[in-house]
């Protein structure tokens, strides 16, 4: 197939309707969309990022005028957080409406839902006029692209096209928050943190398996391995002499190693040192994380190693990433 790289945003929205699959910048990360109401169409998602079939796609809307056509059901805490969040980086698990194709949801009677906050998402969702399901633009197990170049490296000649909005403005993917069960749980951390949650609807519970991952998911996506890159990448503790220690030493036993490290931090020996963003700012940190897990694959790196970055806050849902990303190995 030939992937089109110019697409407009009439010419995406036209793509979508006549059932083919395009990708779409969201704040978060690109999107792989297709008509969420056609299981043919959405076929042609898991088959282009190669994606096991019992991990459910998000439905994007344009408006709160087509929720009606994905979800069954909104009940009063699930409207505060949509006032309060929409459009933004925040998935709400609502009960599924009888239109939205088996196949998005894996056979759950559950649909997670968000509008995106992105002026060309919002254009192409609202031209479209149609539910487009949508998981990242990445091949599966890939890091989440945010700058459609990095869909193009997955996914050219897999998909009718790509509508290029530049970077993304988080770079992680939007909390998925699980409204059908009392209190509502944080299935995945990101761009709406849990304080912000719990400043408008009171307690919500963290789904176990993002502190163990030896119990079971609650959520499908969570039990696969995501982000990682080619190298195995560990997470070290301790302090910045221990960081630097372990480094040498690997270097002395003769392998080449990878680091990643804030913008302002970068005085370390290494074979690669790739900096992300400012200590102290989260976002800018969220906003190159995926960019710096590719690159490392363009190096040849026998180990990643790095150092903690941080923990509250937008810092959950980069923690939770860098622990996906590493498999979960802490030294
Ligand atoms: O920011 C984002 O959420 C991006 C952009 C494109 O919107 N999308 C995204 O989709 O990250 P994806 O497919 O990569 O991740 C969706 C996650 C998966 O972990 C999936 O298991 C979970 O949401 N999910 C979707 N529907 C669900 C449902 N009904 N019940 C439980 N988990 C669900
Ligand atoms: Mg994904």
């Amino acid at each position: 197939m030939d992937t089109r790289f110019d697409l407009t945003i009439e010419e995406a929205a036209v793509l979508l309707r006549g059932g083919e699959v395009v990708a779409f910048p969201t704040e978060t990360v690109y999107g792989l969309g297709a008509d969420a109401t056609s299981a043919e169409a959405i076929t042609k998602i898991f088959a282009a990022k190669g994606r096991p079939s019992d991990n459910p796609l998000i439905v994007h809307i344009g408006s709160t005028e087509q929720l009606s056509q994905v979800v069954s059901e909104i009940p009063e805490t699930a409207q505060k957080l949509m006032d309060a969040f929409w459009p933004g980086p925040l998935t709400i698990i609502l009960p599924k409406q009888a239109g939205i194709a088996e196949n998005v949801t894996a056979g759950l009677s559950s649909v997670g839902v968000r509008i995106p906050a992105h002026p060309a998402a919002l254009a192409l969702l609202q031209s479209a006029n149609i539910p487009i399901a949508a998981p990242s633009a990445n091949v599966s197990g890939r890091p989440s692209p945010t700058q459609a170049r990095h869909v193009a490296d997955d996914l050219r000649g897999k998909i009718a096209g790509i509508l290029d909005g530049g970077a993304t403005e988080i770079g992680l993917e939007s909390t998925v928050l699980d409204c059908t069960s009392t209190p509502p749980m944080i299935l995945r951390p990101g761009g709406v943190t849990r304080a912000q949650i719990e400043a408008v609807i009171g307690s919500v519970v963290m789904a176990e398996s993002l502190a163990e991952p030896e119990s079971a998911p609650k959520s499908p996506g969570m039990k696969y391995t995501h982000y990682a890159p080619q190298a195995p990448l560990y997470l070290v503790q301790g302090d910045d002499a221990r960081f630097r220690r372990l480094i040498a030493e690997a270097r002395a036993g003769g392998k080449r190693v990878g680091i990643l490290v804030p913008a302002d931090q970068t005085d370390y020996v290494a074979d690669v040192v790739l900096a992300c963003g400012r200590a102290g700012d989260p976002l800018s940190v969220s906003k190159g994380l995926y960019a710096a897990l590719r690159e490392f694959d363009e190096h040849g790196l026998d180990v990643i190693y790095l150092a903690p970055f941080y923990t509250r806050d937008l810092g959950e849902a980069i923690t939770n990433r860098l622990q996906k990303a590493s498999g979960h190995r802490v030294i």
